[in-house]
């Protein structure tokens, strides 16, 4: 078997995500080894779930640094030293700047609780709940210098009901986010993500279903 990937984990909030991801590492369904988990958030959940994991975790609070580009320095340093060789935000509420990119290019991932392009930044289950969306669902996909705006790796869709809240929306949309991020980050793993231009290729990976998402249902 392949050298595991080292992989750092950058969150902000309760950690779910990074839970999948940890399960994961632990079953040997992603072939990686989460080396450090960095949060601007010293109340995080996050932190607590590495911890309980055993794995290391860093608290970097972007409150104690006057300009972005700092914490950024100080984060990449963090990941740098770890050797990290994917950068996964998992829930991490800050937007990364320029520098970063370029110290991890077509290296960062990110999880996005929309089917992007349509819902991009904040409060986006609600935000497809006030449109009138019929379906919603999440995205990962490499980050670039836009604001959810990166090459696509893998989306999953879910059925918006007639009455759902922001709550049971975003804990449909959260059931699909934990079974494609760590599949996302097992293929980086493997080596079987190739990015052209927008286009993530996703090789050895059969597309055999064509069916078609309707909601709400057809009569017949
Ligand atoms: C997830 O829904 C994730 O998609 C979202 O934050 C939540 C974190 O939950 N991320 C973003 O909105 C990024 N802009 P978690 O801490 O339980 O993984």
């Amino acid at each position: 078997m392949a050298e595991k990937l080292r992989i750092g984990v950058l969150a902000s909030g309760g950690g779910t995500n990074l839970q999948s991801i940890i399960d994961g590492c632990q079953a040997g369904s992603i072939n990686a080894e989460i080396v450090t988990v960095i949060s601007n958030n010293p109340s995080s959940g996050a932190l607590i779930r590495a911890s309980n994991a055993g794995v290391m975790t860093q608290c970097i609070d972007h409150r104690s640094f006057e300009k972005r580009d700092d914490f950024d320095s100080e984060v990449v340093a963090a990941l740098k030293e770890n050797n990290v060789q994917l950068v996964v935000l998992a829930g991490f509420m800050r937007i990364i700047g320029q520098r970063f990119l370029d110290a991890f290019p077509n290296r960062i991932m990110n999880i996005h609780p929309a089917l992007l392009p349509s819902f991009p930044g904040l409060h986006v289950q609600q935000k497809a709940l006030d449109y009138g969306a019929r379906f919603a669902g999440c995205t990962v996909h490499f980050v670039d210098g836009g604001v959810d705006t990166g090459p696509i790796i893998a989306q999953a869709v879910v059925p918006v009901l007639d009455n759902d809240t922001d709550e049971s929306l975003s804990a449909r949309i959260l059931v699909q986010e934990h079974k494609i991020y760590p599949q996302a980050i097992e293929w980086f793993a493997q080596g079987a993500l190739s990015i052209t231009g927008r286009k993530v290729i996703v090789s050895a990976q059969v597309q055999d279903s064509t069916q078609e998402l309707i909601n709400p249902p057809l009569d017949h």
